[in-house]
């Protein structure tokens, strides 16, 4: 067969060309109002990494938070001052996010440059992939065109959006499944997340305390029992003390999974992944092979980002993160 009908065919049926657009996002969304978007964020990124290294972390961790309550619309960023209503970001479910002020200061930078033509939750996107690959992950393509949500999310919905931390591995593949199509192996690489940050006592108490605590095997027993020695049920010490997610928290590398196989998985569903047949071998291979978790980490990476966009005139480009137009 001719190579350019191969290559018309092959184009005809290739993934690539919906993804990101299906859902009205495209990569060349800002090429004419602002060209320079992608080149602040990261600038911008560097420059609060070399101050603070733990920044990729938090900004990974808020961009998840985004979008788990009703999608990827900047409504995480929102700082609504009401006595009387609680605010998405008022759920206990949020504790820990840390950053939020960054993605104004981003979003300053920006408009001095394309005043009103970014949006909060691109931004935000951006941010985090940034983050990851200047922590020594892998470069992400994303496609840009979200807008951000003229409607507060409330705390109920964050409440409810959001995983407990002792979500298990059936409910975690159903639900980021049926949200964006996420398979086994991308859930399992997409809490490789967790190979950045920490967690405080608080993250941990539903796992050590919880009446659904699954009994550890063998050599996580031990482990689990020091973590209750240095968490004690309803301690002083819940909201203050904290344990890195990995061995090199500052790094994104697959020590997670070296780690969670060693039997030092900290939120139940990374010390879950280690001892579960359905995810066993993919921890492994990601143990053994970076690249491979790097792969597969960008593809969950860009289906969660995609989760629930507001596209078009479905939302507006904020003047503030923080606060409504
Ligand atoms: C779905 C199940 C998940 C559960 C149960 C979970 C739970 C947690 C908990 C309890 C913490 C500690 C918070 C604190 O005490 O400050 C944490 C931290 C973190 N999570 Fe997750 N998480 C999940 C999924 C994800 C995903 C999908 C991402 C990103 C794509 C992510 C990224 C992070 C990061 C980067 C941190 C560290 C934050 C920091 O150092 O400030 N997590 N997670
Ligand atoms: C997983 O969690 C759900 C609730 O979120 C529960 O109904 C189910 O029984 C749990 N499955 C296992 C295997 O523990
Ligand atoms: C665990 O069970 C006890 C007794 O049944 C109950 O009082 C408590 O609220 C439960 N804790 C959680 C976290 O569900």
């Amino acid at each position: 067969m001719d190579l350019r009908v191969i290559a018309a065919i092959v184009l005809l049926f290739s993934p690539f060309k919906i993804e990101g657009q299906a859902n009205g996002l495209s990569f060349d969304y800002y090429s004419k109002t602002c060209p320079q978007v992608e080149k602040i964020v990261r600038d911008e990124m560097n420059s609060f990494y070399s101050s603070d290294p733990s920044t990729p972390a938090a900004i990974l961790r808020l961009v998840f938070h985004d979008c788990q309550v009703g999608g990827c619309d900047g409504s995480v960023l929102l700082d609504i001052k009401d006595k009387n209503h609680q605010q998405e970001f008022d759920s206990p479910k949020n504790f820990g996010i840390r950053k939020r002020e960054l993605i104004d200061e981003i979003k300053l930078k920006i408009d001095t440059v394309c005043p009103q033509q970014v949006s909060c939750a691109d931004i935000l996107v951006l941010a985090a992939r940034d983050g990851v690959a200047i922590a020594g992950g892998p470069t992400i393509r994303i496609p840009l065109g979200r807008k951000d949500t003229t409607v507060p999310h409330s705390k109920q919905e964050a409440d409810v959006g959001l995983p407990r931390n002792n979500v298990n591995l059936t409910k975690a593949i159903q639900v980021f499944n049926q949200e964006v199509g996420i398979t086994l192996e991308e859930v399992v690489a997409i809490l490789g997340a967790h190979t950045l940050g920490g967690t405080h006592c608080d993250g941990l108490k539903e796992r050590l305390y919880g009446n659904d605590t699954v009994v550890p095997p063998r050599n996580e027993a031990e482990f689990v029992n020091y973590l209750k020695k240095t968490c004690p049920k309803d301690g002083p010490n819940q909201f203050t003390t904290t344990f890195d997610l990995d061995p090199t928290p500052r790094s994104f590398d697959n020590k997670y999974y070296v780690n969670i196989l060693n039997g030092r998985g900290l939120i139940s569903l990374d010390a879950e992944f280690a001892r579960d047949p359905r995810s066993v071998n993919i921890v492994k291979r990601f143990a053994n092979d970076q690249e491979a978790f790097f792969q597969v980490f960008s593809s969950a990476f860009a289906k969660i980002t995609t989760l629930g966009v507001l596209t078009g005139n479905k939302g507006v480009v904020r003047q503030k993160c923080s606060v409504l137009n």
